[in-house]
């Protein structure tokens, strides 16, 4: 991976698969703003980068508040003066087991598809222009097997149905924003992970060992390779979109699922 002169906006970098992918960019010379919601959390992610010796700052930010992004992509071109990549990884399924329709409020409908597909919009809205500007950029956004609605037991996806359809709606947008930016020489491509068991403390992995050891077993199973994917499985993809050996890959949807 040659990333060197590379300026890299990695979301959701404060753990699970973000964490990964900072840390995976940053090892291969890019200079990475890593920013969560989790500020605190994510400056100990640009340390252990900074550690690894690598280049991150990090960047308390919600990507779902529009004021919050722009700050973002200022502070990335002010601090680095260019920005090559942007990892829309920022999302999830939230802490709150719901199942029905019927018991999903409009507000928490908002939060999941904001925080999932919104929060795409905004950030790919904040550098398209300097990306255009320069005729060159990658963007990998995040789907998630989930989007086709029969994936997996219950239990690593909170509310499933709102996070379906924003991790639905990224596919769209992927291929669609892909289309539009293509006479830019920007490529837009999405991972559609399948499950991927994160660090102890992580969302999905807290999920995934609450569930009893039958509901673990049949979800192991359920997946060809037979195991739970691991985020550095999910970076290295990421790491291939945003090289120059991913030049002629735009608009694709890449599953890193395990065979689902
Ligand atoms: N782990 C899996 O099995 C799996 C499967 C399919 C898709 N995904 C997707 O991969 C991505 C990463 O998943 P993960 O398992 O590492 O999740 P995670 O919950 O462990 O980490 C997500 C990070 O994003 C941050 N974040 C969430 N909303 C944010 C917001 N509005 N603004 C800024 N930061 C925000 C969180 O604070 C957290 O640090 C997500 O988009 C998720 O939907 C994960």
């Amino acid at each position: 991976m040659q990333l060197q002169d590379r300026v890299a906006i990695v979301t959701g970098s404060a753990q699970g698969i973000g964490r990964a992918i900072a840390k995976k960019l940053a090892s291969g010379g890019a200079r990475v703003l890593a920013t969560d919601i989790q500020g605190e959390k994510v400056a100990r992610v640009a340390e252990e980068i900074g550690e690894a010796g690598g280049i991150a700052l990090p960047f308390g930010a919600d990507v779902s508040n529009a004021v919050e992004v722009d700050q973002m992509v200022k502070l990335a071109l002010d601090t680095y003066g260019q920005i090559d990549i942007l990892v829309n990884n920022a999302g999830g399924s939230g802490n709150i087991g719901l199942d029905h329709i019927e018991d999903i409020s409009e507000e928490l409908w908002d939060q999941i598809v904001d925080g999932n597909l919104k929060s795409a919009f905004l950030c790919c809205r904040g550098v398209v222009p300097h990306m255009k500007s320069k005729r060159s950029g990658k963007i990998v956004n995040f789907s998630s097997m989930t989007a086709r609605g029969t994936f997996g037991p219950r239990g690593t996806s909170a509310v499933r149905l709102p996070y379906a359809g924003a991790k639905s709606g990224i596919i769209g947008f992927t291929a669609q924003l892909a289309k539009d930016l293509g006479e830019f020489n920007i490529n837009v491509n999405a991972v559609m992970p399948g499950f991927v068991l994160t660090e102890p403390g992580a969302r999905v992995a807290d999920r995934f060992t609450a569930l009893s050891s039958e509901e673990q077993e049949h979800q192991r199973t359920s997946i060809p390779l037979g195991r739970p994917g691991e985020p550095h499985e999910v970076a290295a993809v990421v790491a291939f979109l945003v090289s120059d050996e991913a030049s002629y890959v735009s608009g694709a949807v890449i599953p890193v699922s395990g065979g689902l």
